[in-house]
C-alpha cells in the first residue's frame, strides 16, 4: 500500500532528488515543486530510472501563493512536507540579500501557512551548520550556540528556524524537524542522479569533478595557514545518500507521531572532521585520478573548522551516516563520467 504523499519543494535540486529517491523506495507518493532556477527538469528522468516511478512535478516559485494555493488545490491529500527550496550561494548572497531574504523566507512563510490552511501534519526544514558560524568547539551538538551569521545566507536559516519555532509556539497545528546539515557530497551510486548546479559551482565537489574531467583548469583550496592539523579548513563531509535517509526518518516521524515534541532539531553529519586536502587526497586514492589545484589566499567568511557530534540524530532517529567517504568520491566521479558521456559537461 502507498504511503502518504509528501510535497518536497526543490525536489530537482541534490538534496532534494536524492531525497525523493528515498522517499519514493519507502513508498511514499511525492509530489515536487521546484522553480528550476539552479536544477534541470531532465532530473525528473534519472529519478525515474532509479526508482520506477516519476514523482508528481510541478514548476512553480515557492515564493508565489497562488501558484501554491494552486498546487494544493490539485493535491489536496499532502500530509508532510520537505522545504529545500532555497537560494543557496554564501558570496552571492553577500551581493544580492533581498533576493536570498525574499526566496528563502518568503518560500518558508507561504508553506507555514498553506500548512495551517490545508492540514498538513509536518514540515522537515534543510538548516545548516552555518548556524554555529565558528563553533567553540569540535564535534559540535545541537546545543552549541547560534552564532550571528556571517552572510545573508546564512541569516536566513537562523530566521527561518525562529519563524518555525514561533509559529508552531503560537499553536500552529503542525510539528516541524529542523534538520542542520554539514557538507552533502556524493552522488547516487547508481549515477543516475548527483549534483549538478546552473553556472559554476559553488560547492567544492562539483568543482573538483569539473576540474579532474577538464571542463575547469584547476581548483582553488582557499588557505593552507589555518590553525588545523595540515593548514587546511576542516569540515564533516556526507554522502548524500545517507543525508536523504535521514528526510524519510524524519518524515515518518512526524507524521507518525513518534515523539511528543512539536519541534526537533538534530545534526546531520558523520562525526568526522576531514581537512579539504584529506578529501582531494580521498578522491585520488578512491578514483586513481589527478585533481589539479592551487593554493589560494584564504577566503572572507570561511569557518575555519566544523564538524558534527550526530550522537542525538543516531541515537534518537535510529539513523548513521555509514558510507565510507573513498565509496562518496567513487559515486562522485561516476556521475561526472556519466555527465561526460551524456555530453552534458
Ligand atoms: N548543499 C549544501 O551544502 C547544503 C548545506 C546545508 C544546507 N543546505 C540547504 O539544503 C537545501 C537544498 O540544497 P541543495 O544543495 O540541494 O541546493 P540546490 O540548489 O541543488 O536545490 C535547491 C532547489 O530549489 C529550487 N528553488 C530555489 N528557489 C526556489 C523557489 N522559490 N521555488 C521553487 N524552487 C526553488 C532550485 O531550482 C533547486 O532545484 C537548501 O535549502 C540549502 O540551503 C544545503
Amino acid at each position: 500500500m502507498k504511503k502518504e504523499m509528501i510535497l518536497v519543494t526543490g525536489g530537482t535540486g541534490y538534496i532534494g532528488s536524492h531525497t525523493v529517491v528515498e522517499l519514493q523506495n519507502a513508498g511514499y507518493q511525492v509530489v515536487i515543486v521546484d522553480n528550476l532556477s539552479n536544477s534541470n527538469v531532465d532530473v525528473l528522468d534519472g529519478i525515474e530510472r532509479i526508482t520506477g516511478t516519476r514523482p508528481e512535478f510541478v514548476e512553480a516559485d515557492c515564493t508565489d501563493i497562488v501558484a501554491m494555493r494552486g498546487l494544493f488545490d490539485k493535491y489536496p491529500d499532502i500530509k508532510g512536507i520537505i522545504n529545500f527550496a532555497a537560494s543557496k550561494a554564501v558570496g552571492e548572497s553577500m551581493q544580492k540579500p533581498l533576493l536570498y531574504y525574499r526566496n528563502n523566507l518568503n518560500t518558508l512563510m507561504n508553506l507555514l501557512e498553506l500548512m495551517g490552511e490545508r492540514g498538513v501534519k509536518g514540515i522537515v526544514f534543510s538548516s545548516s551548520c552555518t548556524v554555529y558560524g565558528e563553533p567553540d568547539c569540535n564535534p559540535v551538538t545541537e546545543e552549541a550556540p547560534i552564532k550571528k551569521a556571517t552572510s545573508p545566507y546564512g541569516n536566513t536559516k537562523q530566521i527561518s528556524e525562529e519563524i518555525i519555532t514561533d509559529v508552531i509556539n503560537a499553536g500552529a497545528p503542525f510539528k516541524s524537524v529542523i534538520l542542520r546539515y554539514f557538507n552533502p557530497v556524493g552522488a547516487h551510486p547508481s549515477a543516475e542522479i548527483g549534483e549538478l548546479p546552473n553556472g559554476v559551482p559553488q560547492n567544492l565537489i562539483p568543482y573538483l569533478t569539473q576540474t579532474a574531467i577538464g571542463v575547469r583548469k584547476e581548483l582553488s583550496v582557499f588557505g593552507n595557514d589555518y590553525n588545523t592539523r595540515d593548514g587546511y579548513c576542516i569540515r564533516d563531509f556526507i554522502d548524500v545518500v545517507d543525508l536523504a535517509r535521514a528526510h524519510v526518518i524524519a518524515v515518518e516521524r512526524m507524521l507518525e507521531d513518534k515523539s511528543d515534541e512539536k519541534i526537533e532539531i538534530f545534526n546531520l553529519g558523520t562525526g568526522n572532521g576531514l581537512s579539504v586536502m584529506e578529501l582531494i587526497e580521498a578522491f585520488e586514492r578512491a578514483t586513481g585520478v589527478k585533481v589539479p589545484y592551487k593554493i589560494a589566499p584564504r577566503r572572507a567568511g570561511d569557518i575555519e573548522q566544523v564538524w558534527a557530534d550526530p550522537k542525538y540524530a543516531n541515537e534518537v532517529l535510529g539513523w548513521t551516516a555509514s558510507t565510507p567517504i573513498d565509496d562518496t568520491m567513487r559515486s562522485a566521479w561516476a556521475w561526472q563520467l556519466k555527465l561526460r558521456e551524456r555530453g552534458i559537461m
